[in-house]
């Protein structure tokens, strides 16, 4: 059955074409590899502010009309509505995830818990990427807030699978080994760690064959 799939990756580092990008490139490389539509939005200057929870989304929402604050999540949320997976990709701050990544996350509430919009990721398939200096300082902290995120939304989750890493998700480390050390020419120190690297890739593809066994097992039900 050739069942149509979008992958929507979320960059939630400041820098543009930083380590945390070029590591969900790889990523969504490898799911355009698996004949899925793939789109990259990096959250990188954008103006995206604080939930506020004035819980106006809860009683006040309709059809394309998400969340009383107005800026740069209003092009998002129909992104994230169209996508059949969502890959996010955070740098780990202080052993989590990034506060670009954090106040984006916040946001989407509007999607699980408005009057128009409810639940309305369920189903949708939800990755965790992430990239740290080191190799022990934060990455599966910083992974389980990525998690907490998709599962409270009632996605399904994948994982780079068996060998790969951390069952959590992908993991990139950024100085050379994990270990702090760096050649200062060399500005996307990911790209060497080749584990980390086919960690991202995998987990992509395992987010593009579930997407599609969640879209023909809901067109199956649908009769
Ligand atoms: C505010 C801040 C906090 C950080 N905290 C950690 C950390 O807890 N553990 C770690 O390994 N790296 C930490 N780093 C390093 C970044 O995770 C690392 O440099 C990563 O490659 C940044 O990705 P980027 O190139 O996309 O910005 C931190 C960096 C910043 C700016």
């Amino acid at each position: 059955m050739d069942i149509n799939t979008k992958v929507l990756g979320i960059c939630g580092s400041p820098i543009r074409g930083g380590n945390t990008e070029v590591f969900l490139q790889q990523a969504l490389d490898a799911a355009r590899g698996q004949g899925a539509d793939t789109e990259l939005i990096s959250l990188a200057k954008m103006d995206i502010q604080d939930c506020i929870h004035c819980n106006w989304c809860v009683r006040k929402q309709e059809n394309g009309k998400y969340c009383n604050l107005h800026d740069d999540m209003n092009q998002i949320f129909p992104k994230v509505l169209e996508a059949d997976a969502i890959l996010l990709a955070s740098p780990v701050y202080f052993t989590r995830l990034s506060g670009y990544m954090a106040n984006m996350l916040d946001r989407l509430r509007c999607l699980g818990h408005g009057n128009h919009y409810h639940r309305a990721l369920k189903g949708k398939v939800g990755g965790g990427l992430v990239v740290s200096w080191f190799r022990n300082t934060g990455t599966e902290t910083g992974l389980l807030s990525l998690l907490g995120a998709f599962m409270a939304s009632g996605m399904t989750v994948v994982s780079p699978g068996l060998g790969l890493g951390s069952p959590l998700g992908a993991i990139g480390l950024s100085s050379e080994g994990g270990e702090g050390k760096f050649d200062p020419k060399e500005r996307l120190g990911v790209l060497k760690d080749e584990y980390g690297v086919a960690s991202a890739q995998q987990i992509a593809r395992e987010a593009v064959d579930m997407a599609r066994v969640v879209k023909a097992g809901q067109q199956a039900l649908k009769g």
